[in-house]
């Protein structure tokens, strides 16, 4: 069967991830998280304390940083690698989510990191979400999906993901962060956050995980043929 390059966008917390990763399972194709490498990169920048502002400083940093992304059976999705070491949980994290949308705005970042996103889909038979997939990283894919849900929802959707790791988290500094990130990555110079012209717009406010699967798998249908 003819396989295709999928990109799945949207703000922060609308699901994007889930259905990108439902649908490559469903499809047997490649999922990419590519909001995993560029938190990775947030956690290097603020363990070795390097100063984004600084290009010089961030170009040699960047040299020091090797990404990958390993299968988790249990899981049935793959980890973050930073230089080998498992930083799946880290990047998660507050202090990981306060700072990723600041170091996404640094132009020679999103270089690095858009270069190893195109090589991974040079193959097609990909699944890769994000904020700036159908616009910068493929812009011929088969198939672009932006996702989208409303606020609440999707303030309600993080917050339950964070309690997880750490139930002394507060819905309000959820709603904050969640207000910044919304706002630094659909106003930065560099690929802001837009909707692709050529996406379909998927709204899984109302929708179960099921449903919203169901609709991107007719899309899908209509592009293979
Ligand atoms: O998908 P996420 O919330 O884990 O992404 C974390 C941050 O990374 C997000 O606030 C913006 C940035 N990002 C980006 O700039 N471009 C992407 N393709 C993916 C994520």
């Amino acid at each position: 069967m003819k396989k295709i390059v999928i990109a799945v966008d949207g703000y922060s917390s609308t699901g994007k991830s889930t259905l990108a990763k439902a649908l490559a399972k469903k499809m047997n194709y490649v999922f990419v998280d590519s909001g995993a490498m560029y938190r990775a990169i947030t956690l290097y920048f603020l363990r070795e304390r390097i100063n984004w502002d600084n290009t010089a400083e961030v170009n040699a940093a960047l040299q020091n940083i090797t990404l990958d992304f390993e299968y988790n059976a249990e899981k049935g999705k793959s980890d973050m690698l930073l230089n080998e070491e498992n930083v799946e949980v880290e990047i998660r994290e507050m202090l990981v989510s306060e700072k990723v949308s600041d170091v996404s705005t640094v132009k020679e970042v999103r270089e690095f990191a858009v270069a190893q996103q195109q090589k991974m889909g040079e193959k097609k038979g990909i699944v890769m979400d994000g904020r700036d997939i159908g616009t910068t990283v493929f812009p011929d894919a088969e198939l672009k999906i932006f996702v989208t849900a409303a606020p609440e929802v999707r303030v309600e959707r993080r917050f339950k993901q964070l309690y997880e790791i750490n139930p002394s988290i507060n819905i309000e500094d959820v709603k904050k962060n969640l207000e910044m990130r919304d706002y630094i990555d659909s106003h930065r110079e560099v690929s802001p956050l837009r909707q692709a012209d050529d996406a379909i717009v998927l709204d899984n406010s109302d929708l179960t995980r099921e449903e919203q699967l169901a609709k991107a798998l007719k899309l899908v249908d209509e592009r293979i043929n």
